[in-house]
């Protein structure tokens, strides 16, 4: 049986008239100015015509989270290519539902944000995620031959960012933590890879998620500064909390073992603990603890739950935006 294409969510957005429109918020004005500045056309900015063998070692070995096991070493040859081939796939169809979550969840911030700066910068970070759906969507079809289903813990922080109805904590999942991933992600791929339309691909990707991220940090700041209670505070650091846990232990291409008959259970251990998910983890957490901090979330109470997540390290770091 095929997986349905269609599925409803019921989220409902409360949809908001902004009734005064000039500038008020010029830091974001001017965000919206250079996201129209920078837009790009991946159907013709991008080099499609470079060849891409799907089970070529298009990321070093290393960094496939078996690479050196005991069951890696009874792979043949002729199933490592397959190992690459899925792992790498499984990697980039997470970057596109991740993408289309960012499409529908920017759309939602379109129609609520209570600031005309705001929501002029979320209509220009529609239209980038909407590219981004665009290029991953055509490199796992033209070049890799083979596309995952999102995993189901990625599926839910979408669900649960996608349906909360509140404006802030859409924001807050989306740009700070989401996109936070991805961009750990994107970069981690982007250093180590050799294929240049992959590279080149994550390059101009990146460039707009740095730009979403500023977005987030800067509209978050003033609103946690002085438009949240201690009782509504404490719940984003809940959910702040939770999504980080999942993002440190979670993300573990299960799906890629499971079906290539290798044992789950070893699988997941070694995903854990191998070096591509320790470097993953640093990029992520480098990026994510500062900007948390700078929102204003990091408290005593949110202090000591990134120290047990080993995450508080990184809160000294530089921030976004
Ligand atoms: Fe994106
Ligand atoms: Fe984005």
């Amino acid at each position: 049986m095929t997986a349905a294409v269609t599925e409803i969510l019921d989220a409902r957005t409360p949809v908001t008239y902004v009734w005064s429109y000039e500038p008020s918020r010029d830091d974001l004005r001017s965000l919206y100015d250079k996201a129209k500045q920078e837009q790009w056309d991946g159907r013709t900015l991008l080099p499609w015509h470079h060849e891409v063998d799907p089970e070529a070692e298009n990321l070093p070995d290393a960094y496939i989270p078996i690479y050196d096991s005991p069951i890696w070493r009874k792979l043949s040859a002729r199933n490592v290519r397959e190992v690459r081939q899925h792992q790498y796939s499984w990697m980039m169809s997470q970057f596109l539902h991740g993408e289309q979550g960012a499409l529908l969840g920017t759309s939602q911030l379109v129609v609520t944000m209570p600031l005309t700066d705001a929501r002029f910068f979320a209509a220009t970070q529609v239209i980038d995620e909407a590219r981004h759906v665009e290029v991953f969507e055509r490199y796992l079809r033209e070049k890799l031959k083979l596309t995952y289903a999102p995993s189901r813990h990625l599926r839910a922080l979408l669900d649960q960012i996608l349906t909360d109805s509140r404006w802030d904590v859409k924001l807050l999942g989306m740009q700070i933590l989401v996109e936070g991933l991805a961009l750990a992600s994107f970069r981690m791929i982007h250093n180590f890879t050799c294929e240049p339309l992959a590279k080149d691909l994550l390059h101009n990707v990146m460039r707009d998620e740095a730009r979403h991220v500023a977005f987030g940090v800067r509209a978050l700041e003033a609103f946690y500064a002085d438009g949240v209670n201690e009782r509504e505070l404490r719940e984003r650091q809940e959910f702040t909390y939770e999504a980080c846990r999942l993002m440190r232990d979670r993300f573990l291409s299960e799906d890629v073992w499971q079906n290539l008959g290798l044992p789950m259970a070893e699988c997941l251990e070694l995903s854990l603990h191998s070096p591509a998910m320790i470097e993953f983890r640093r990029l992520l957490f480098a990026r994510i603890v500062p900007n948390v901090k700078r929102l204003g979330l990091l408290t005593p109470w949110l202090r000591e739950r990134f120290d047990e997540l080993g995450i508080l390290q990184y809160e000294a770091l530089p921030a976004d935006g």
